[in-house]
């Protein structure tokens, strides 16, 4: 029986391929490499000394990813192929919800037609909006400010109607807070397209010299330093978190869903702090105006994950920001030369 992972060369998707791979797990990857490199499959055979059956397939193409379905004997999905750009899926909704929504369509019906039971979906904090009070809980109110979020938040309300139609449907939601570090290795790590949008591999391009500063987005934040705060977790424990997720499946528990994150707030600065010590260099940054859309604190309530996965984030901000400078300062041109010249020129 194998795990089928689509968006499995990803960020998080390529982390957790290492957890179950060790697990001793059969491992399918799906991916189309819209925002991945196909260097990252040799990289993970390098790590785990493990293989794995891979396709090149763009779950929203049904046709295709049918065959992935009938060459395997898949028992669970962990469904990571999406688009995550919040500012990109405001410029391109439709792109947005046709990849998101119309590719989780496919993979569902799929899922019927071949009798598959357990799905594990990524989705993110940002579907409790603007939260009105931290820690964050997983019964807290549900709101949408774009389409990238309103594809996740979609998604789930899908996955709540299925299971209440058919009760022999597992299925875990997990909400990821803000995913940094990257595999101690430092052979696979977080690559973004382009200039990034997120704080971390922003801090670790301009560490590496190519990009200039930091734009630092708000300094009048009702928080203790005036700069947003955010729960960083290492993508290894949020890695972990989906290994943890489907042996809760296979104790058919129906539908679940829970906040991976540490339940720790970090400032902006507090995480400049920390890289700058981590990488002995000084991060040069400025304080520019609020980036629109930007919350204020963000920080996860873990205790359902602690008690019913049984699963706590292990690695605190010290290891997150000496792994991610391991994985950057080991490859400062990413995955890919071609990535390089596009954004020095814009750094210069
Ligand atoms: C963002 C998305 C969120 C998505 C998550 C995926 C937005 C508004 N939210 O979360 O929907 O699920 O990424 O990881 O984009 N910051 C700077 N300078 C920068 C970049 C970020 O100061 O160049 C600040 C932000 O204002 C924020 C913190 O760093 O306070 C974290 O930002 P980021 O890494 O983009 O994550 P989120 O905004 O929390």
């Amino acid at each position: 029986m194998s795990v089928l992972v689509t968006g499995g060369a990803g960020y998080i998707g390529s982390h957790t391929v290492i957890e179950l791979l060790e697990e001793g797990k059969e491992v399918v990857i799906v991916d189309n490499f819209s925002n991945s490199n196909p260097i990252v499959l040799d990289r993970i055979r390098e790590i785990t000394n493990e293989d794995f059956k891979f396709y090149k397939v763009d779950t929203t193409n049904s046709d295709e990813l049918e065959v992935v379905f009938k060459e395997n004997n898949i028992d669970s999905i962990i469904h990571f192929a999406a688009y995550k750009a919040v500012g990109e899926s405001v410029a391109k909704p439709l792109e947005y919800y046709t990849n998101n929504i119309g590719n989780t369509l496919n993979i569902l019906n799929l899922m019927r037609k071949y009798n598959v039971k357990n799905f594990v979906f990524s989705s993110s904090a940002t579907v409790y909006g603007d939260p009105h009070s931290c820690p964050i809980f997983e019964n807290f109110p549900l709101s949408a400010t774009n389409p990238y979020g309103a594809t996740k938040l979609m998604i789930e309300d899908m996955l709540r109607d299925i299971c209440k139609d058919n009760d022999s449907l597992n299925i875990a939601i997990l909400r990821y807070f803000n995913p940094i570090g990257a595999h101690i290795s430092g052979l696979i790590g977080e690559e973004p397209n382009g200039i990034p949008n997120n704080l971390m591999p922003y801090i670790t391009k301009v560490a590496v010299g190519k990009l200039k500063e930091l734009s630092v987005f708000g300094g009048d934040y009702n928080t203790h330093d005036g700069t947003g705060v955010r729960d960083y977790i290492h993508v290894v424990d949020l890695a972990r978190g989906h290994i943890k997720a489907l042996e809760k499946l296979n104790t058919n528990c129906g539908l679940v869903t829970y906040n991976l994150g540490t339940g720790n707030g970090y400032s902006v600065l507090d995480l400049i702090k920390a890289f700058s010590e981590a990488c002995g260099k000084e991060i040069p940054y400025k304080i520019v105006d609020r980036r629109p859309g930007d919350i204020a604190m963000c920080y996860a309530s873990t205790s359902n994950a602690n008690k019913e996965l049984g699963w706590k984030a292990e690695f605190g901000i010290k290891e997150m920001c000496e792994d991610s400078w391991r994985w950057q300062s080991n490859n400062p041109d990413g995955y890919t030369t071609a990535y390089i010249d596009e954004v020095t020129s814009v750094a210069e």
